[in-house]
């Protein structure tokens, strides 16, 4: 078992609920939370079916829940629309004049977009996919940056039924080449650039690198965004905006789609080198997006409410699009870096936006608390009421810092705990009901049932440590891992018989779950989900390198940073330049987010006696521990003191 990524404080106090949210929030007393959690899970059912009433259904669901061989299906039988769900009913209950979006550019301007326009700019960017051949059950990537288009490309599918699979605008050209090709999509919704910090990052380019290698994309289009030059291909490529002016915006009405169909893919980072693309569905998904966001943000009418993830994740898919647009709330979406061009940007918008609910990962936080509180200081950030983090563990610092210096000590911090593949946040406090312990994403949601269990399958005790797993199917879980549902299968459910999340955790005496870290070879640099053999597969397509392997450790922002060590191929010889080399080879293959931190060249690494890497040895090694712990079962117990003393520190 892994230890903990960031030292865990003695619990030293709790947060009881605030007076603003205590008896006033949706869930307001520890006494109303037991006992609609005890029958969400005693009668999901019932319980389930009742939550699903405030969807609109086009039909009511057969069957609420079943179980096909392991694949759950939820509300079988039903139709209904998420993008109608997320604009037509809002318009239709009079809300069309009501803020949906609020996009701040990264050059300090700010468009505002209603339910109602936001429906009609949805309606014909449907009707220009409809007139590109996109249909039900078409696959369309979108490579973005975060521009108004995201979400309306996001919905336009949704509305016309074709799934789509956002790619992180991060990536480069062989992550975003994997993800089309897996998704076997036929269209690639992308811009000719998007600016981060002050510069432009060349979006188009990349997608004609990586489209190159992809038979089934029939069709680029291209928002134009920075204006910077690209090459349009005949047949293939077409500005977006040529498209848009010659459809309709009415005329394209919502697909009556069934419960089941899919709605998104959106890849992420396994244990081996390939990407699992995981698959969410339109009712289950939809409602447990929307129910989250409206009992952890305990969201009212006034709210203005801001995620900072990108919507390249599915912390933005669930809440900055799906969840708060379901339930008609004013969203900020920013487009730039988060700390352009000064580091109180972050607390400049929320003072020019008026945020309310304002949710964040804890590397942006330990980032803007090293800055110092003269930044946060000198805006005014009256108007914030509740907090939340998401991503990775927030340690008991940060947290303090955040509940003190931003929420000026009258916010409660709501520590999200969830996955991609959980489709919405799992472990959390309510703001009204729920004492906090800062470092602890505390209690479950309605219907979780999570469980520590022991390597034997046996439960933990009392804070002992141990494998965080789900007991009972929920309705935002994933359906399965895209075109293999044999990995669906082993991943998540073999090990235990029921869902198996990759984190270890431990529980405390009040029920209160610690999340430690992952089990398996993910690594969360800043937030971000990276597979350890998906880094290592762009090392080692490097012409120089042999053999590589990546291992996290400690960073003090970032939470945790990669190591790679690495072994050349004979006749190259290691040197800073090369070192350079091979380090910007990952970030131009893969993304910045994956390049390595610090490189080692090894000339070969510990194995067991059947050839498999030792990466507990190697981890030990790059963190620089005295002791490496057993070294018996390696092949050749020498390797290990050579690598210790070529270590970078
Ligand atoms: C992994 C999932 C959930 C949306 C963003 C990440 C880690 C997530 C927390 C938290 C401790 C957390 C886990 C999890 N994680 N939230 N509040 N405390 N760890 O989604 O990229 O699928 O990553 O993020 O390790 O398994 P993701």
């Amino acid at each position: 078992m892994e230890e903990p990524i960031i030292s865990v404080l003695k619990e030293t106090r709790v947060f009881p609920p605030s007076k603003e949210f205590s008896g006033k929030a949706r869930i307001s007393s520890m006494r109303q939370y037991r006992e609609l959690y005890r029958k969400s899970v005693e009668q999901p059912e019932q319980f389930w079916a009742e939550q699903a009433e405030q969807l609109h259904w086009f039909r009511k669901w057969d069957s609420v829940l079943r179980d096909d061989q392991g694949f759950f299906k939820w509300f079988e039988g039903g139709r209904l629309n998420v993008a109608y769900n997320c604009l037509d009913r809002h318009v239709e209950a009079g809300k069309g004049n009501s803020i949906a979006l609020i996009w701040e550019q990264e050059n300090g301007q700010a468009t505002t977009f209603t339910y109602a326009k936001l429906l009609e700019e949805v309606s014909r960017m449907a009707n220009v996919l409809k007139g590109n051949g996109i249909g039900k059950g078409d696959r369309v990537c979108i490579y973005l940056p975060m521009i108004p288009e995201l979400p309306i490309s996001m919905l336009a599918c949704a509305r016309i039924g074709a799934v789509h699979s956002v790619i992180f605008a991060g990536f480069s050209s062989d992550a975003v080449r994997d993800r089309v090709q897996d998704s076997d999509a036929k269209m690639v919704i992308t811009s000719d650039g998007g600016f981060r910090n002050g510069a432009i990052v060349p979006l188009k380019d990349i997608v004609d690198k990586a489209v190159k290698e992809c038979r089934t994309v029939e069709k680029v289009l291209v928002v134009k965004r920075c204006a910077n030059r690209v090459v349009m291909k005949k047949g293939r490529d077409s500005w977006l905006h040529d498209q848009l002016s010659s459809v309709r915006s009415d005329g394209c009405p919502a697909e009556s789609l069934h419960s089941e169909d899919s709605l998104f893919i959106l890849y992420t980072s396994g244990t081996t080198g390939k990407p699992k693309g995981v698959l969410h569905t339109q009712a289950g998904y939809l409602l447990y997006a929307s129910l989250t966001f409206t009992h952890v943000f305990d969201i009212r009418e006034k709210d203005i409410y801001w995620c900072t993830a990108d919507i390249g994740w599915i912390t933005g898919h669930s809440y900055t699009v799906y969840g708060p647009l379901a339930n008609a709330a004013a969203v900020v979406m920013y487009e730039g870096g988060p700390s352009y061009p000064r580091p109180d940007r972050f607390w400049k918008i929320i003072e020019k936006h008026k945020v309310s609910v304002f949710y964040t990962a804890p590397t942006a936080l330990r980032a803007l608390m090293k800055q110092g509180d003269d930044w946060p200081d000198k805006c005014n950030l009256k108007s914030l009421r509740l907090l939340g983090t998401v991503g990775e563990p927030i340690n008991p610092e940060a947290w303090m810092w955040y509940y003190t210096v931003i929420g000026r000590k009258h916010c409660p911090v709501v520590d999200t705990w969830w996955q991609t593949e959980t489709g919405g946040i799992m472990i959390t406090p309510l703001p009204g009901a729920t004492p906090l312990k800062p470092g602890s994403a505390t209690l479950p949601f309605f219907g979780i049932v999570p469980g520590i269990v022991k390597e034997d399958g046996s439960r933990a005790k009392e804070n002992e440590g141990g494998y965080l797993v789900i007991r009972k199917p929920w309705p935002g879980m994933l359906r399965t891992v895209w075109k293999n549902p044999e990995r669906y299968k082993h991943t998540y459910f073999e090990q235990f018989g029921v869902y198996l999340t990759g984190d270890s955790a431990r529980c405390d005496r009040d029920g209160y779950f610690w999340i430690m870290g992952r089990t398996d070879d993910v690594i969360k640099v800043a937030g971000h989900r990276l597979g350890t053999a998906e880094v290592e597969s762009h090392l080692v397509s490097h012409p120089t390198v042999a053999e590589a392997a990546i291992v996290p450790i400690l960073d003090v922002v970032k939470g945790q940073a990669l190591y790679a060590f690495v072994i050349l191929k004979k006749g190259n010889k290691p040197s800073d330049r090369l070192r350079q080399d091979i380090i910007t080879h990952v970030a131009e293959h893969m993304g910045k987010i994956a390049r390595p931190e610090k490189l080692q060249f090894a000339d070969d690494l510990p194995k067991t006696r059947s050839g498999k890497i030792m990466r507990r040895i190697l981890k030990a090694i790059a963190e620089g521990a005295k002791d490496l712990g057993n070294t018996t079962t390696l092949a050749d117990p020498s390797v290990v003191e050579k690598l210790a003393k070529g270590r970078i520190a």
